[in-house]
This record gives C-alpha cells, sequence and structure tokens, in this order.
C-alpha cells in the first residue's frame, strides 16, 4: 500500500543484477571447482535458480550477498516443468549441463504473461553444436553422446533474433565445447558481458563479449573463481524515474552509469537533471515532467525492461507520448491497471500513445509481471491518495528490500502480506 505524494530524497545502494546472477549461478554447473560469488541480491529469482541447482546436486552456501556454489557431484541433469513455469531463465541449466555432463532434459517454457517467448534459438545454437535434441512430453532431451570426445563441436552461428539467454546459453556451451565457436548477432546486453567475464576468469577463451560477434574458442575444462555481480542497471533506472516523478532527488550508489545511457539520455529529455560520477548517479526532478517517446530494442537502445517505468512517467508528464515495444508481443498488461488510477492512454498495435494527465488517483491494481508491477509503485508514489498493488510476488523476483528502499528515501510504502 503506498501512500502517494512524497517526494525521494537521500541515497540507496544498487544491488547486484538478478539478469547476470540467473546465468552466472548457472554457469557453477560448468565446473567441478568452486565458484564463489558476491553482490548476489535476495530476490525470489535468485531462489529459485539456488534451488533448482541444490536439486542437481550443486552443494550451495549462501550468506548475505555471498554465495558459493560446488558442482563437484552433479547427480540430476534435469530442470523440471515445476522449475521452469515459475521461473523462465532456467533454460539457462541447458547449456551447462549439456556441455559437460553430454545430457540435459529441461522443461519447454510456456507462454507468458509478456507473450510467447519461444526458446527455439537455443536449440538452433546447441544443435548448430552438433547436439541431438529431441522435444518429447513437453520437455528438451538433449545429448552429446553420439559426438567425438561426447563434446560439443564449435560451430558458426547466426541468432536471427536478438536474445539475451539464448546467446547466454550459447556462450556457455561453447566455453567447453571442442573448436571455436562463433556467436553472430549476439545479445550486447551488460549481463551478457558480465557472465563473460566471470567465465573468462573460469579459464574460458571468448573475445566479443559486449559485440554482436562473440567468439568462443573451447576449452577442455573451467575452473571455480571469485567474482563480483555487475549493479542491477534496471533497478537503478526504477529508482531513477522514482526521483524524477517525484520531483525529489536521490544519489545512487554502486552503479555505472554507462550501462544506463539511453535511459539517462530520456531522463534528461523529460527535464530531470542527471548528474553521473564515478559509481553513482544523482537525479533530481525539478518540477513538471515533460512527456518522451520510448521505442525499445537491445542494448545498448532503450530497455524493454525499463518500458513499463517510463509510461508511469509519461502518464504525469506534459505533452503526448508514443511508447513502442519492440521486444515482447504483449507488454501492455500495466496499461489498463494504470488506467484505473487515471491514466489516459490508448494502443495501437505494439505501440501506446500516453498523454500526459495533471494527476493519478490511488486505487487498487494487480501486479502482473515484474516491470509492470514496479511501474505501477512508480505511479502510486505520485498519485494522490492510497494506492494498492495486489500480487506483488512480481516485485520480490527483481527488486530486493523494494519498499525498505523506498521508505529511506521517504516514501510511504507498506507490505500489508
Ligand atoms: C532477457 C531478460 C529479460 C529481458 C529480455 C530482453 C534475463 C533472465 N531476462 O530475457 O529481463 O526483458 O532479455 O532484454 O536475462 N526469442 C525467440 N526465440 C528464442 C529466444 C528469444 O523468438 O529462442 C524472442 C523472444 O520471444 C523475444 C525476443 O526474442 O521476443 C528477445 O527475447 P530474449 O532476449 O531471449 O529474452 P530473455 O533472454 O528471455
Amino acid at each position: 500500500m503506498i501512500q502517494g505524494g512524497n517526494r525521494l530524497y537521500g541515497e540507496i545502494t544498487i544491488s547486484g543484477a538478478k539478469n547476470a546472477a540467473l546465468p552466472i549461478l548457472c554457469a557453477s554447473l560448468l565446473t567441478e571447482t568452486p565458484l564463489n560469488l558476491s553482490s548476489v541480491a535476495a530476490l525470489k529469482d535468485i531462489d529459485t535458480t539456488i534451488k533448482l541447482l541444490d536439486i542437481m546436486g550443486v552443494k550451495i552456501t549462501r550468506n548475505a550477498d555471498k554465495v558459493s556454489l560446488d558442482a563437484s557431484d552433479v547427480t540430476s541433469f534435469e530442470a523440471t516443468y515445476e522449475m521452469v513455469k515459475t521461473m523462465r531463465a532456467s533454460i539457462l541449466v541447458l547449456g551447462p549441463l549439456l556441455a559437460r555432463f553430454g545430457t540435459a532434459r529441461v522443461s519447454l517454457p510456456g507462454g507468458c504473461a509478456i507473450g510467447s517467448r519461444p526458446v527455439d534459438l537455443h536449440i538452433k545454437g546447441l544443435q548448430a553444436m552438433g547436439a541431438a535434441i529431441h522435444i518429447t512430453h513437453g520437455y528438451i532431451q538433449a545429448s552429446t553422446l553420439h559426438l567425438p570426445n561426447r563434446r560439443l563441436q564449435g560451430a558458426r552461428y547466426y541468432m536471427d533474433l536478438v536474445t539475451v539467454t539464448g546467446t547466454e546459453n550459447l556462450m556457455m556451451a561453447a566455453s567447453l565445447a571442442q573448436g571455436t565457436t562463433i556467436l553472430e548477432n549476439a545479445a550486447k546486453e551488460p549481463e551478457v558481458v558480465d557472465l563473460a567475464d566471470c567465465l573468462i576468469k573460469m579459464g574460458a577463451k571468448i573475445r566479443g563479449a559486449g559485440t554482436d560477434v562473440i567468439t568462443v574458442e573451447g576449452v577442455e575444462r573451467l575452473s571455480g573463481t571469485d567474482h563480483n555481480i555487475v549493479c542491477d542497471r534496471i533497478e537503478a533506472g526504477t529508482y531513477m524515474v522514482a526521483a524524477a516523478m517525484t520531483g525529489g532527488e536521490v544519489k545512487l550508489l554502486n552503479v555505472q552509469a554507462h550501462l544506463l545511457d539511453a535511459v539517462i539520455e530520456k531522463l534528461r529529455d523529460a527535464g530531470a537533471i542527471v548528474t553521473v560520477d564515478t559509481e553513482t548517479i544523482t537525479v533530481k526532478g525539478d518540477g513538471q515532467l515533460k512527456a518522451v517517446n520510448i521505442r525499445t530494442a537491445p542494448h545498448p537502445a532503450f530497455p524493454t525492461d525499463m518500458q513499463a517505468q517510463f509510461m508511469a512517467l509519461n502518464t504525469v508528464a506534459s505533452g503526448v507520448s508514443k511508447v513502442t515495444e519492440t521486444i515482447f508481443e504483449n507488454r501492455f498488461m500495466h496499461v489498463q491497471e494504470m488506467q484505473r488510477l487515471g491514466a489516459d492512454i490508448s494502443i495501437d498495435g505494439n505501440t501506446a500513445l500516453v498523454k500526459g494527465v495533471e494527476f493519478l488517483d490511488g486505487a487498487t491494481v494487480m501486479a502482473t509481471d515484474l516491470r509492470a508491477s514496479a511501474s505501477l509503485v512508480l505511479a502510486g508514489l505520485v498519485a494522490r491518495g492510497e494506492t494498492v498493488i495486489e500480487r506483488i510476488y512480481h516485485l520480490d523476483r527483481g527488486y530486493e528490500n523494494l519498499e525498505a528502499k523506498l521508505n529511506a528515501l521517504g516514501a510511504n510504502v507498506k507490505r500489508l502480506s
């Protein structure tokens, strides 16, 4: 429950990125020696990944933001439907399991709230490396047992869509393949780069992460290492929008501004004052915000994971804006909820037309997915009166201590259950 109207002031520390931690936790499967991670945020998706790895036999110790994983005795090579349906990113065990053990059985993810989200490119990429893959009973059954030395074989593979977890899965698989793999049209997201950095410390030979061609020279063995997870640019971006919308001033600590160029640019266009320094970003919302057009696209363009939050900003900015979603087919679930708060939004295909209104009015709304939920929190922070957001388990998947961080900045947020 949010009592709207408070300006946010102060400092908050940004957590480690969920989307970097998930593949890196799965990378522990690639080696028999311990992988020691720090800046692992306390999030539901992290708990789910740890549970999945635990079921497989990985020995895990977790202490605050530190997690150590020892995959010397893996006993199961399966991710069940129960696990994958809770979290689609469970698909990230496919590449590592297949590369190290020559076998994997991973449930196909079904549809999800933001679109159909197939994993065909993960599968085709592994097939290009020689894997035998059969889809039976809703499961991806993959094997390398017919290949020389039972190892995946390096290959050139062009992904005809930019896929973040697809690139990560294939990069992990290629690290232990025989020969060189060239991944073309690879995702350039900072989380892909963080995974590559960790894999390189583990002994992988990877070049080009952060560009659209990644070259991986397979090695026979990887070993554990220590790695600190990169900051969560989406968490950071969400608080930056909160500062701008409430007309406050917030300094983010432990953040790398260069990962947020597109977001910072849009906030400045909207009239916020953004100051960047080494590992800090300060956002000051000065008076009335201006509506800004948004078009999502793969990194370094504007991230789809910040689309809903900027939609919230536009609902109370002056002017009319267009928000175009190009990555996911059904990522406007927050629109109907924002309309319940008094927002003026109409949807035409993959574009939302947002006419800024003078004020939103608190109401009860329903969270539908992670970033949609965040956008409702932002709307609630500026709405008049009380906003109650239901199904906040979505928020716990990706925002560490959300209400504590917001309240520390002066918001009035209570968790009711
Ligand atoms: C990742 C992020 C998610 C973010 C998204 C886009 C994680 C854990 N999640 O999701 O927060 O919103 O990137 O930046 O890192 N596609 C296919 N076939 C495939 C794979 C993808 O058609 O095999 C399509 C998807 O349906 C989607 C687009 O490609 O339309 C991009 O999806 P992708 O980058 O794979 O998203 P995720 O990796 O699932």
